[in-house]
């Protein structure tokens, strides 16, 4: 079903340089318009849980952001996945994942939503664990004659650690290892020095929206030219501007390039924002590992999508994640979270602050059209989207989840 890939090599006629490169072969996913019944059906949405969330490696943050330290642990209750899990970071240094259920009989075991201990000891009858999950200690533990403490541990879920991201799969034996999960895109990143780079801020929303539609807002350009005309005028103007330079399918996962033009003049605040530190906009360039995979020229950024909801955007001195949480087939919530490298002067730290500041209203913009066109799905009136070729990886995105769900 692959067509070779230099068959779809495609050139848009708007600069002489400018052209898309698809890097490797695609697999058939048409090019006509896609139903919207995946957006909006209850069922197709218990499919996806099960067939989707259930099978896959789902980000959970990194180690750093949400339990730096021996004894660290968060709660998060995954509703997605149908299990609350119980974050630990272990004395020995192993990040462990666990249902947050006490095995004497349920009570959730943390009751805070984070915290650091050295022993968690349940509110109920005050049974007590190690932090590798195994049991401490038993009051009156004679009064359980046919008992094997073996059996009693916190119970398990699946989790890895990859370049500072956690990760779980609620299978017990996953059908990949985390790595070979994240093949080709993995790969590509893991020499990105995640580590060098310091949290500046978060960002989250509640949105009426499937999470599928949140999604294909974030993974194509094609947008920029009206949403983000305001934010970022000096691109958004010209056209070519919202075109990808260069897309990487990695199995389920996909990475998008997007064009930087060459002749962006920073305006007046741009100019003295980023006098002395990172921008976010094209500029100067800091390479790194993993940036600019196809080695295009004129480039800004990397979209890089894990599948099913996980993104890392990595450019010239920064990355941010994006997390999209799936409530019900209407609802989604999403977090952000930007990461730069260390700021080591006040003029670095005045550069942050502006991106901060920018990446907000851009995602305000972003955030504008979700709640309408989820609800023009659910009129009846509109039937079918139509992504086109620079909206590539919302295709594959919607094709990738029908595969899943249909396996
Ligand atoms: S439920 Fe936890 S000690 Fe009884
Ligand atoms: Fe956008």
């Amino acid at each position: 079903m692959n067509a070779p890939a230099e068959k779809i090599n495609l050139t848009y006629p708007i600069k002489d340089t400018h052209s898309l490169k698809i890097t490797n072969s695609l697999p058939d996913m048409g090019n006509g318009p896609i139903s919207v019944g995946p957006y909006i059906q209850s069922e197709y949405f218990e499919k996806e849980k099960q067939k989707v969330f259930s099978r896959a490696w789902i980000n959970m943050g990194r180690v750093s952001d949400l339990i730096p330290k021996p004894g660290d642990y968060v709660v998060r209750d995954l509703d997605v996945l149908g299990f609350t899990l119980l974050l630990i970071h272990g004395t020995d240094g192993v990040i462990r994942g666990f249902h947050n259920i006490c095995p004497h009989r349920g009570n959730g075991l943390a009751i805070r939503e984070s915290g650091n201990a050295r022993t968690l000891v349940c509110t109920y009858h005050g049974w007590s664990f190690n932090l590798d999950g195994s049991l401490k200690h038993v009051v009156g533990e004679e009064s359980f004659p046919a008992f094997d403490r073996a059996d009693y541990g916190i119970p398990k879920i699946t989790t890895d650690v990859w370049n500072g991201f956690i990760f779980v799969n609620a299978q017990e034996h996953p059908e990949q290892s985390l790595v070979e999960f994240l093949g080709g895109l993995g790969k590509d990143l893991e020499n990105f020095p995640f580590n060098d780079f310091n949290h500046i801020a978060r960002y989250s929303a509640h949105v009426g929206v499937n999470w599928k539609s949140f999604i294909d807002a974030f993974h194509e350009a094609y947008h920029l030219i009206m949403v983000h005309a305001r934010s970022f005028p000096h691109m958004a103007v010209k056209p070519g501007v919202w075109l990808p330079t260069s897309v990487r399918l990695h199995g389920p996962h996909h990475s998008v390039s997007v064009w930087a033009d060459p002749d962006h003049k920073a305006s007046p605040a741009e100019a003295l924002a980023w006098k002395y530190g990172a921008a976010f906009t094209p500029g100067k360039d800091v390479p790194l590992p993993g940036l600019n995979p196809s080695a295009d020229d004129n480039w800004w950024f990397d979209i890089n999508t894990f599948f099913p909801n996980f993104f890392i955007d990595v450019g010239s001195g920064w990355y941010f994640t994006y997390n999209f949480w799936p409530v019900s087939v209407d609802e989604t919530i999403w977090e952000m979270n930007i990461y730069q490298l260390d700021a080591k002067n006040a003029g670095q730290q005045i550069a942050q602050e502006y991106t901060k500041c920018l990446l907000r209203d851009v995602l305000y913009e972003d955030l504008s059209t979700m709640e309408r066109l989820h609800k023009a799905m659910h009129s009846g009136a509109l039937k079918t989207i139509l992504p086109g070729t620079f909206e590539l990886a919302v295709r594959h995105q919607h094709w990738t989840v029908e595969q899943w769900v249909n396996s």
